[in-house]
């Protein structure tokens, strides 16, 4: 249990997230984070006494041979020195699907899964897919490991059989010696293999679709276009939604990043470090909301806004095209959880300044769980 709650066990997507309960944030007793924090101070204090020049180019060479997950806290991200620059960039503009004839055998959907538990939320992803009249194809990244569960296998004949599901075996990319919930996570990124396919649409499958999105297909090329991970205080991307363009030289770079990762590198941090450069932004309003953002501790939802508006949680329902589960350390929507760990996370009411009471964000929040769960059965 100690094991689990080390910061540095965590993907950076949590670092600084306001969803971490008291102990696990930054102020927690991490024996990795503590190393890393010292050198970069003590290079500061000491460098008081030289001159600007001196001053800069000492903390430049300290920067620069640090671990790029330090880097990344610097505003050296901005420059593109380290860090995602495409963080700074303006979202893009949705297109519309082009008129007349669209190929769509070019475009397709995917998903992975390694557990029955995944594939079964999967499952109901395509059906969302299906029932909002997508026409690009849809693949499944599964593990060879999901063929000895009858529940498995039920569902994979299902998925080909009514929602027109291509399954494609890929090995497992698994890592032992990380935190075991995103141990297998790595695997999501051999979408890039499929490069039959001009572009891709990666969906986590911990998450509900509420409307057609295959505009994104159309976007101007870039070879991941990624949502900010809005909710972090630092620059980073997230990945639960991508739209991608796979080919072998990005694989191969995929590939190489895998063996190479260790605790605290997931596919999220791959995937910034990769594509941080070159990649276009997602607007995550509609494309990547997360259900911990009805509870979030600010009552303007700042980060959530960022700049245009103010927070109306019926209004940003209502724009969502894509919701993505994520309550850490609150369980995923398919695994049972008692009423007193559901007590402890639900969204408060909030009251306003007349007195009156709104608990929109809360009801949203238990419709999306109730939603999921009932759309499992
Ligand atoms: C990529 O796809 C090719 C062709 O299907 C396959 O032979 C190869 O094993 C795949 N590579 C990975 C890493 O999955």
């Amino acid at each position: 249990m100690a094991r689990q709650r080390r910061l540095s066990d965590i993907p950076d997507f949590l670092h600084t997230s306001p969803f971490l309960p008291v102990g696990t944030r930054g102020d927690s007793h991490d024996p990795i984070q503590k190393v890393q924090v010292k050198p970069s101070l003590g290079q500061i204090i000491r460098s008081k006494h030289f001159r600007t020049v001196v001053v800069f180019i000492v903390i430049a060479l300290v920067l620069l041979t640090l671990p790029t997950k330090i880097r990344n806290y610097h505003s050296f991200a901005r420059l593109g020195i380290s860090g995602p620059k495409c963080y700074f960039t303006d979202p893009v503009t949705i297109p519309s699907i082009p008129e007349g004839e669209v190929d769509w055998s070019h475009f397709a959907y995917t998903q992975y899964a390694t557990t029955p538990d995944a594939l079964c939320s999967s499952l109901m992803l395509f059906s969302a897919l299906h029932q909002h009249s997508s026409r690009a194809d849809r693949l499944l990244l599964y593990t060879p490991d999901l063929l000895s569960s009858p529940t498995a296998t039920h569902l994979l004949s299902v998925a080909q059989n009514i929602y027109e599901v291509k399954p494609v075996l890929v090995e497992k990319q698994h890592k032992n010696n990380v935190h075991y919930i995103w141990a297998d996570s790595y695997t999501k990124l051999l979408a890039f293999n499929q490069t039959q396919y001009k572009r891709l649409i990666h969906l986590d499958s911990d998450s509900t679709l509420r409307g057609n999105i295959d505009a994104l297909f159309f976007l101007p090329s870039a070879e991941a276009v990624l949502p900010r991970a809005y909710w972090l205080e630092k620059p980073k991307l997230s990945s639960h939604i991508m739209v991608l363009q796979p080919s072998t030289m990005a694989l191969e770079k995929i590939q190489k990043a895998i063996e190479e990762a260790t605790r605290g590198t997931y596919d999220m941090e791959i995937i910034n470090s990769l594509f941080g450069n070159e990649c276009a932004i997602l607007p995550h309003r509609e494309y990547a909301l997360l259900t911990g953002e009805f509870r979030s501790p600010d009552p303007k939802h700042m980060a959530f806004v960022d700049g245009k508006g103010e927070w109306d949680p019926a209004k940003v329902m209502q724009e969502a095209k894509f919701v993505h589960f994520s309550d850490y350390p609150f369980p995923k929507p398919w695994e049972e959880t008692s009423a007193e760990e559901q007590e402890k996370v639900v969204p408060a009411c909030v009251v306003d300044e007349e007195g009156k009471v709104d608990c929109r964000a809360r009801d949203i929040w238990i419709e999306l769980y109730k939603d999921f769960k009932a759309g499992g059965r």
